[in-house]
């Protein structure tokens, strides 16, 4: 593979960005395209058969036009069922990030909690992970659509409101020693939370693993000096679309494109 391969990260907010940093970190040197699906956002609360549907159409338009070499789906919520369609479609290779109850459980002593969006804890995928990998210790799911919308508004440089994250993640708190980030969204208000939970809360997400998985697929060893293309599209015109742009332009990208989705 050469060095300047294209990846497509997807997501259906701002939340992809956590994955996007974890990759671009270990490869500046590839040209990123970064989709969200800000309109049918949130997909933590979708149907199950819109989300295949936009998702497939997206990914295979942005595939063919921009040349993609490799798919990240950092969406855990369209992850847990869109894979293998996907897969069946496409030649080239597809990741997806799904919440990472395996190494937690390794580390639980106690309790584990799973905190996603509300349509992640009902996926059969996430409950056939949890009999997987964690019978011995108790698993408490939380899904919540309100800290999606908080790590939206920090992006944008809206300050969270503790009082009312302490209240959100209230089921979770004092029962467990290990929180799953299994939403690409959290791993952007991971300080809030961790202030939140303690200090003695261990917090796992996804995104390093992915960033590893997205390199040994691509073959490519080092990091080069150069950097590739960041260009960043949306399926609706963003909210406060200029605090966005700034946002993603301290992360490399040009301001967002719109890409109309018509199915
Ligand atoms: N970032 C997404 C995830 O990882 C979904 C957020 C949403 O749109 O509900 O699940």
């Amino acid at each position: 593979m050469s060095q300047t391969a294209n990846v497509l990260i997807f997501d259906s907010g701002v939340g992809g960005l956590s994955v996007y940093k974890e990759i671009v970190a270990k490869l500046p040197q590839l040209n990123y395209t970064y989709i969200f699906d800000n309109e049918a956002y949130p997909y933590g609360e979708l149907d199950h058969d819109t989300l295949i549907r936009r998702v497939e159409a997206i990914i295979t338009r942005l595939v063919a036009q921009h040349q993609i070499d490799i798919v990240v789906i950092a969406c855990n919520t369209a992850s847990t069922i869109v894979l293998p369609t996907l897969r069946a479609n496409l030649t080239i290779p597809v990741v997806g990030v799904v919440p990472a109850i395996k190494p937690a459980s390794n580390l639980a002593n106690k309790a584990l909690g799973l905190i996603a969006t509300p349509a992640t804890i009902t996926r059969e995928y996430t409950h056939d992970l949890v009999r997987s990998f964690s019978q011995s210790k108790p698993v408490e799911m939380l899904g919540s659509t309100r800290l999606v919308d908080m790590a939206e508004e920090k992006l944008r440089g809206n300050a969270i409101d503790i009082s009312e994250l302490s209240e959100v993640l209230k089921p979770v708190a004092h029962h467990i020693d290990v929180a799953v980030l299994g939403c690409t969204h959290f791993p952007l208000i991971k300080e809030e939370i961790q202030s939140v939970l303690g200090e003695e809360v261990i917090l796992i997400d996804s995104g390093e693993a992915i960033a590893r998985r997205v390199q040994g697929l691509l073959g490519i060893e080092e990091k080069t000096a150069e950097l590739g293309k960041r260009e960043i599209f949306a399926t609706a015109p963003p909210w406060e679309e200029g605090a966005l742009n700034k946002a993603l332009n301290e992360l490399g990208f040009s301001p967002v494109q719109y890409f109309p989705l018509t199915i």
